[in-house]
């Protein structure tokens, strides 16, 4: 059971959940997660005006998803960060890349989910899963997001990401917010439960 995590991330902050998810793919006996970058396609100047560089090369030994490879996977997690409450153009470039296997039907019946971050508290996580959802249903996916039996959503304790569209962290205006336990315990989560679906629909 292969289950390929498939991310875009400028800062980090996707990047970190995307290797939650996978801890939650390994809990579930007999998967294996797969973590990729989608390809970049903003120029190096403009990436360090963004003060993204240091990121980006912390990410750099994480190879670059093909087409192929979703065409491969049993299972399909999606990162994203939001750019205006949608997925971000690097991501929406790659899916706009598989047209091919939409026609081929390559992607229908297999489980796909999204996970997302922003960097204010209301500013599109779940508006950007849910229109990431729409590309999903379009190739045929199950949708799969983060349903409340992960309880550590419910609760106004402490500030948090995560719904039942998915899982997400907040990173705050200046980025300078890291995941929090919770937010990374809620990709687990859904890394888990989207492995042991894809483990069911395999039978
Ligand atoms: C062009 C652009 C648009 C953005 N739009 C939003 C937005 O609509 N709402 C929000 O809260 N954050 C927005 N952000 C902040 C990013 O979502 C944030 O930097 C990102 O989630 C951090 O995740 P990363 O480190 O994985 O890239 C935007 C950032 C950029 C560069």
């Amino acid at each position: 059971m292969n289950v390929l995590i498939v991310y875009y991330s400028m800062y980090g902050h996707i990047k970190a959940m995307a290797q939650a998810a996978a801890e939650g793919v390994a809990q579930v006996s007999g998967a294996a997660a797969v973590i990729r970058r989608v390809p970049e396609t903003l120029p190096e100047e403009v990436l360090a005006k963004m003060g993204a560089l240091d990121a980006q090369k912390a990410q750099a030994s994480i190879p670059v998803c093909t087409v192929d490879e979703l065409a491969q996977a049993d299972a399909i997690i999606f990162g994203t960060p939001t750019r205006f409450g949608n997925m971000c153009g690097q991501m929406r470039q790659f899916l706009d890349s598989t047209g091919g296997l939409w026609q081929q039907g390559a992607l229908v019946g297999k489980v796909g989910s999204v996970f997302a971050s922003s960097a204010t508290q209301h500013g599109g996580q779940e508006s950007t899963i849910l229109t990431f959802h729409v590309t999903l249903l379009h190739q045929g996916m199950v949708v799969v997001g983060l349903p409340y039996a992960f309880g550590q959503q419910m609760g106004v304790d402490e500030i948090k990401g995560c719904s039942p569209y998915g899982a997400s962290t907040i990173a705050g205006g200046d980025g300078a917010r890291q995941p929090s336990e919770t937010e990374l315990a809620g990709a687990r989560w859904q890394g888990r439960h989207v492995a042991q679906i894809a483990m069911k629909l395999s039978k």
